[in-house]
C-alpha cells in the first residue's frame, strides 16, 4: 500500500470516504515539516469546525507506527513523518526483489486497451509529425503492459484512397522498376508528388480508372499496391524498430471497407442518417458540431466511416475496456463527431473511447524547410541526433567502447525523450542541441546518470565489496530523498496511464536523476565507512533499477557505459 492510502486508512473522519481523505494528501513541497500533509479546509464545513481544529484532532487521534512515525498540526494542515529508514529498507528490498518488474502492477488484470498509433500512411512520407504518435503510443503501450492490461497496437493504416490511383499512374508513365525499388518509399512518395504537378487531364482520368481497378480486386493494380505498400512497411518497420515499438495489428482503411454496411445500416435503422446535398450525414448541429458525412453523394465512404466501422470491430474482436485513439488535435473534431456517433447508435462503450490528443513537433531549425514547403523526414532528425550524439559523445569519452551502439542509444533516446518529456498537448520545438545536453532535463542526463551509477556498482564488483542485505542506518538529507523518489516509482506509473502521460514518467526519471546525483555529490559512496558503504552501494543499485525501468517505458536504452 502506498503511503497516502497507508494514512488515509488510519484517519477516522464523519462522513468523508477514506479515498477522499488519500486524494487530498499531498507531498509538500518543502518537507522540513513532514513528508506528507493532509489539508483539513475541505472538510470545514461538513464537520462544522475550522480546519485548523480539524487537523489538530486528527493529529492527536492517529495512530503513529513503525511506518508513520507522526502526526502533527500546524495552521490546518495535519502533516505526516515517515519512518525513513522503515521505508529505505522496505522500498530497496522491492526493488531488489522486483528487479525490471519493479513498479509493474496487476491493477490491469483481465482488462483490454487498445491503442491505435502511429498510423502511417502508405506511399506517404514518414515525417517528423509522426514521431509524437509513435513514440507516445509505444510508451502508453509499454505502460499498460506494465500495469498488467491487455494491450492491443494497431497501426490503423491509411491504405486507402484515389492517391493509390495516381501513384499507379505515375509509376505507369515515369516509374522504372528497379529504381523504385532502390529508392523505397522516396521513390514512391516522389512519383505522388510528381503526379500532383505534372498530370494531365487524361492521367487523372486514368487515376480513377486505376482505384476502379484496385477496388474491383483487378490483378495488376492490387500487385502494384501490394509492392508499394511493401516498400512503405519495410522502411518503416527499420524506424519501429529503433524507436522500440511494435504492433499487433495493422488493420488499416482498406481492411474496413467490406465492415461498413452492417454500420451504415444500423445508423440507417437507428434514423440516424439524413441526406444532405446528396451525401448521407449524421446531423450533430444540437451539439454544435458539423454534420458527420458517412457516405459522399457519389456513394464513396469517408475516412470517419472507415473509424466507424473500425471501433465495432475493435469492440467486438477484442472487447476492449478503452480504446485510445493517439492522433495529433487537429482531428480534435473528428473524433468528437465520432464518439458522439456512436453514442448516438445507442453504444455504451461510446465513453470508453478516448482521443489521447498531442501538440506539434517541429524542429528548431525547421523554419526553412517549411519554407521551402519540404517535409522533414522522421528518419533524418534520428540520423542526424545519432551523428550529433557521437561527435558528443567523442568530446566526453573519446575511449568508449561501442561507440556507434551508444550514440545509437543516445541519439535515438534524445528524439524520443523529445516528444515525451512535455505535456502531450503543448506545441514542441524540438533542439538537437538541447536535446543532447548532458546536463539539462535530458534523456542523455539520465542515461549518464546511469551509466555513473553502474560504475560505481562495477568498482564495487571488481573490489569484491558485497553489499546486498547491507543494513540501513541514519539517512542523510539526500539519501531520504532519493529513497523517497524510489519509493514513488510505482504511482507515477499509474498516474502516467489513468492520465495516458508518458510525461509523467519523463520527468519522474530527470528527478530521480537528479536526486541520485545529489546524493553521489554529496555521500561518498566508496569512501565511505565499510556499514555506510554498503548501504549506499544498496541505493545506488536500486536507483539504476528504477531509472532503467523508466527509461524502459517510454521506449528509451540504457549504455550500460558512457
Ligand atoms: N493516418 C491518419 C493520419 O495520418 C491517422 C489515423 C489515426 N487513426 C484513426 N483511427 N483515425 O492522419
Amino acid at each position: 500500500m502506498d503511503h497516502k492510502s497507508y494514512i488515509a486508512a488510519r484517519i477516522r473522519l464523519e462522513g468523508v470516504e477514506t479515498q477522499e481523505i488519500a486524494a487530498l494528501i499531498a507531498v509538500p513541497p518543502d518537507t522540513s515539516l513532514g513528508d506528507y500533509a493532509l489539508p483539513c479546509f475541505r472538510f470545514a464545513k461538513l464537520l462544522r469546525r475550522s480546519p485548523v481544529m480539524i487537523a489538530e484532532e486528527i493529529a492527536a487521534a492517529y495512530p503513529a507506527d513503525d511506518v508513520i512515525v507522526s502526526a502533527a498540526a500546524v495552521n490546518g494542515y495535519c502533516n505526516f513523518r515517515v519512518n525513513k529508514r522503515g521505508l529505505a529498507e522496505e522500498t530497496l528490498s522491492r526493488i531488489e526483489k522486483e528487479g525490471d518488474l519493479y513498479g509493474s502492477s496487476a491493477i490491469g488484470a483481465g482488462k483490454t486497451v487498445c491503442i491505435d498509433y502511429s498510423s502511417v500512411n502508405i506511399a506517404k512520407p514518414f515525417h517528423i509529425g509522426h514521431l509524437s504518435t509513435t513514440v507516445l503510443g509505444g510508451s502508453l503501450y509499454k505502460i499498460f503492459k506494465f500495469l498488467g492490461y491487455d494491450v492491443v497496437g494497431i497501426n490503423h493504416l491509411g491504405d486507402y484512397g484515389t492517391q493509390f490511383g495516381k501513384l499507379i499512374s505515375a509509376y505507369k508513365h515515369w516509374g522504372d522498376r528497379a529504381e523504385v525499388e532502390k529508392g523505397g518509399i522516396h521513390a514512391v512518395n516522389a512519383l505522388y508528388v510528381r503526379f500532383n504537378s505534372e498530370a494531365t487531364p487524361e492521367m487523372e482520368a486514368e487515376a480513377r480508372e486505376y482505384f476502379r481497378l484496385i477496388e474491383s480486386g483487378d490483378e495488376e493494380a492490387n500487385a502494384l499496391f501490394e509492392w508499394f505498400k511493401s516498400l512503405t512497411m519495410a522502411y518503416v518497420q527499420k524506424i519501429y524498430d529503433r524507436l522500440h515499438v511494435s504492433f499487433d495489428s495493422y488493420a488499416g482503411e482498406r481492411f474496413y471497407i467490406d465492415k461498413m454496411q452492417p454500420v451504415i445500416d444500423e445508423l440507417k435503422e437507428k434514423g440516424l442518417l439524413v441526406e444532405s446535398q446528396g451525401a448521407q450525414v449524421v446531423d450533430l448541429e444540437a451539439y454544435g458540431m458539423p454534420p458527420f458525412i458517412v457516405l459522399r453523394s457519389d456513394g464513396a465512404s469517408l475516412y470517419g466511416t472507415r473509424d466507424l466501422a473500425a471501433a465495432f470491430y475493435r469492440k467486438r474482436t477484442y472487447d476492449f475496456d478503452k480504446c485510445l485513439y493517439v492522433v495529433a488535435y487537429q482531428q480534435n473534431l473528428h473524433f468528437k463527431q465520432l464518439f458522439k456517433v456512436i453514442e448516438l447508435m445507442g453504444m455504451p462503450w461510446a465513453k470508453d473511447l478516448v482521443h489521447v490528443a498531442y501538440g506539434m513537433v517541429s524542429l528548431e531549425e525547421g523554419a526553412m524547410s517549411t519554407r521551402k514547403g519540404t517535409v522533414v523526414w522522421l528518419e533524418d532528425v534520428m540520423t542526424r541526433c545519432v551523428e550529433k550524439a557521437a561527435k558528443v559523445l567523442e568530446e566526453k569519452n573519446p575511449d568508449l567502447e561501442n561507440k556507434a551502439q551508444v550514440a545509437e542509444t543516445v541519439g535515438v533516446g534524445a528524439v524520443i525523450f523529445g516528444a515525451l518529456y512535455n505535456s502531450k498537448i503543448k506545441d514542441i520545438v524540438f533542439s538537437y542541441e538541447k536535446a543532447l545536453n548532458f546536463d539539462g532535463e535530458t534523456s542523455v542526463y539520465v542515461q549518464y546518470t546511469c551509466a555513473r551509477a553502474a560504475s560505481v556498482l562495477e568498482k564495487a564488483k571488481e573490489a569484491q565489496i558485497a553489499y546486498m542485505g547491507a543494513e540501513i542506518g541514519d539517512l542523510t538529507p539526500a539519501e531520504a530523498e532519493l529513497v523517497r523518489a524510489l519509493s514513488e516509482f510505482p504511482e507515477t506509473v499509474k498516474t502516467a496511464a489513468s492520465s495516458y502521460e508518458p510525461s509523467v514518467v519523463a520527468r519522474y526519471a530527470v528527478s530521480t536523476a537528479q536526486k541520485f546525483n545529489k546524493f553521489y555529490i554529496d555521500c561518498k559512496i566508496m569512501q565511505a565507512p565499510e556499514a555506510v558503504r554498503a548501504a549506499r552501494l544498496r541505493l545506488t543499485r536500486a536507483a539504476l533499477t528504477a531509472l532503467t525501468n523508466a527509461l524502459t517505458l517510454l521506449g528509451i536504452g540504457v549504455p550500460e557505459k558512457m
